[in-house]
């Protein structure tokens, strides 16, 4: 580990990464991102214009604020709703956005398939990997929550402040780990304090590995900001799945499975959408 805390290289990321802990990785890690990001204003315009996009109100609360703005932002021009709080998230880059001539050409080529590369060339494996977006004003927020992804976050604009727990166990159950619908409901705990919590600013360029499972909550202050994110489905190190995803996916198979399936929660994807 280095001094600031963050993963320097591979071996340690192959330790690290089913900790319940946010992390900054490293160059050794990130040198093959050579993607060059299209301008901030054209990104929010042409994404909120998609159907698929998802527009909430940022507002800083404990918990989610499920409000759907997209009305409201999409009357306005993208360098005016770059001033205002917001939330946008998008969940396929690639099919949405991904063919010659559109918005994320290349980004495909240039920055998932050589990152899937790294994982296999270091004895990972995964069910899928796959390119999501998310975008914030300024004084906004993605409240409480936990993933049931690992999450690789790149900064492409502004800084993101990202908040979690020391002892995140402390704060979690296991049936709130597996469980989709109370995941909508979380609620930051009242009982947690400044001492228990710790903040990794990320600033354009960097990397963050958010585990599955980790409670966490993101907020901008100053300005607006804009990440490109990796969803991990079915991520395995030698073939194991990190304990948390294990844990879900035994729950899964012995009891929940007939529900889970007929309410379309089993996919990753379905589930990471279902949180905004
Ligand atoms: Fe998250």
């Amino acid at each position: 580990m280095s001094g600031d805390g963050s993963v320097r290289a591979w071996p340690e990321f192959q330790q690290r990464w089913s900790e319940l802990r946010n992390v900054l990785l490293s160059s050794d890690l990130t040198r093959g991102f050579s993607y060059n990001v299209p301008p901030l204003e054209r990104i929010v315009e042409e994404v909120c214009a998609d159907e698929c996009a998802v527009m909430r109100s940022g507002i800083k609360s404990s918990s989610f604020d499920l409000t759907d703005i997209s009305g409201e932002l999409r009357r306005r021009s993208a360098a005016e709703a770059l001033r205002t709080r917001f939330v946008l998230a998008h969940f396929d880059l690639h099919r949405s956005f991904g063919a010659p001539g559109q918005l994320f050409e290349g980004l495909e080529e240039q920055w998932v398939e050589p990152w899937r590369a790294q994982l296999r060339s270091h004895g990972f494996t995964f069910d899928r990997v796959f390119s999501i977006l998310f975008a914030a004003g300024p004084h906004s927020a993605t409240n409480y929550h936990m993933d049931f992804t690992h999450q690789l976050a790149w900064q492409q604009y502004g800084d993101k402040h990202w908040h979690a727990l020391n002892e995140p166990d402390r704060w979690t159950t296991k049936a709130l780990r597996y469980d989709t619908k109370s995941m909508l409901q979380l609620s930051k705990p009242a009982a947690v304090g400044a001492r228990d919590i710790y903040t990794v600013v990320q600033r354009p360029g960097s990397a963050l590995w958010n585990p599955q499972a980790t409670p966490h909550w993101v907020e901008t202050f100053s300005e607006p900001a804009l990440t490109l994110t990796l969803v991990h489905a079915g991520l395995r190190l030698h073939g194991r799945l990190c304990p948390h995803e294990q844990e879900r996916e035994d729950e899964l198979l012995t009891v929940r499975v007939p529900s889970l399936a007929a309410a379309g929660l089993l996919s990753s994807r379905s589930s990471e959408r279902a949180r905004y």
